[in-house]
């Protein structure tokens, strides 16, 4: 059993020669929806160049912080910098920085998917002809090109999952922000989403990922930060904290938040 305030006290090493740069900083970053306190003075830090698992039990916080992080929510509290920009002071210029696949996918059901993914590169300001580029290869690649008159509204939810990512990347972000991308999502949709992620953080891109799919975060990421009750429990390399934990990341994760009740003496009807 690992004791969490023992966890939650790890750090990175500190003998590290020159940190890498920060791709994202949060300072006491707070939400409260009236009295509830959903996200609780959250200090984080994300280098540049990793792909971070935010992990946490239902209810924790992790949409509330992706969408504050994102721009679609205030905070209560704190600050966020992006890439050494503070996201309320220049929200513009951080979003040109950012890609995101929220929670609530917020899709124009009534396009098609190239008529999307054209439409978000307008928004970005992308010239035509590298909309049409864009847009051709990324259909390709998430293998949505097969019905290409297809609305929105006629897709699949793994092929929505799919036209997020596809729009969250026309404009070459260089940092990502997933909310569990692969919820809902059949095990084809789920391989080519998971390849193209390994490839764009081999490209540098920083990658902020919710995830129930452990067997996911641990092939994926490099980094964890679990938050339980809106509150930071512990950070760090994904491989340091196994290593001091001597656990897989799902015994791990259980064990810090408490999720585990004996069944001995429940369901006594069963059996
Ligand atoms: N708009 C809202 N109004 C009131 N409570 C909210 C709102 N959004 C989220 N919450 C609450 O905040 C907590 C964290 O929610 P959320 O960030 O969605 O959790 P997670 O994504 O970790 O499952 C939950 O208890 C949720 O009910
Ligand atoms: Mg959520």
């Amino acid at each position: 059993m690992v004791n969490p305030s023992e966890v939650a006290q790890f750090t990175s090493p500190a003998s590290s020669v020159t940190p890498a740069p920060i791709a994202l900083r949060l300072r006491h970053l707070t939400r409260r929806f009236g009295d509830f306190v959903a996200v609780n003075n959250l200090n984080l830090e994300v280098r540049r160049g990793s792909f971070l698992g935010f992990l946490g039990p239902n209810g924790a916080g992790k949409s509330t912080t992706i969408k504050m992080v994102t721009g679609l929510l205030a905070p209560s509290q704190g600050q966020i910098e992006i890439l050494d920009r503070d996201l309320e002071a220049e929200p513009i210029a951080v979003k040109r920085l950012i890609g995101v696949v929220p929670e609530d996918l917020n899709l124009f059901d009534r396009l098609t998917g190239a008529e999307y993914l054209t439409f978000v590169g307008r928004m970005h300001e992308l010239e035509r002809h590298v909309i049409a580029e864009r847009t051709a290869e990324l259909l390709h690649v998430m293998e949505l090109e097969e019905k290409p008159k297809a609305l929105i509204i006629e897709y699949s939810h793994g092929m929505r999952k799919k036209i997020s990512l596809a729009a969250a990347l026309i404009h070459n972000p260089q940092v990502l922000f997933l909310d569990e991308p692969f919820e809902g999502v059949d095990a084809v949709a789920a391989r080519v989403i998971k390849n193209l992620l390994e490839r764009m953080r081999e490209r540098g891109v920083t990658i902020f990922l919710t995830s129930h799919i452990l067997e996911i975060v641990e092939r994926l990421c490099t980094d964890i930060a679990i938050i339980n009750h809106g509150r930071l429990i512990v950070s760090g390399p994904l491989d340091e904290l196994r290593a001091q934990a001597g656990t897989n990341l799902e015994d791990y994760f259980v064990n810090l938040v408490g999720g585990e009740r004996p069944l001995a003496d429940t369901l006594s009807w069963i059996g």
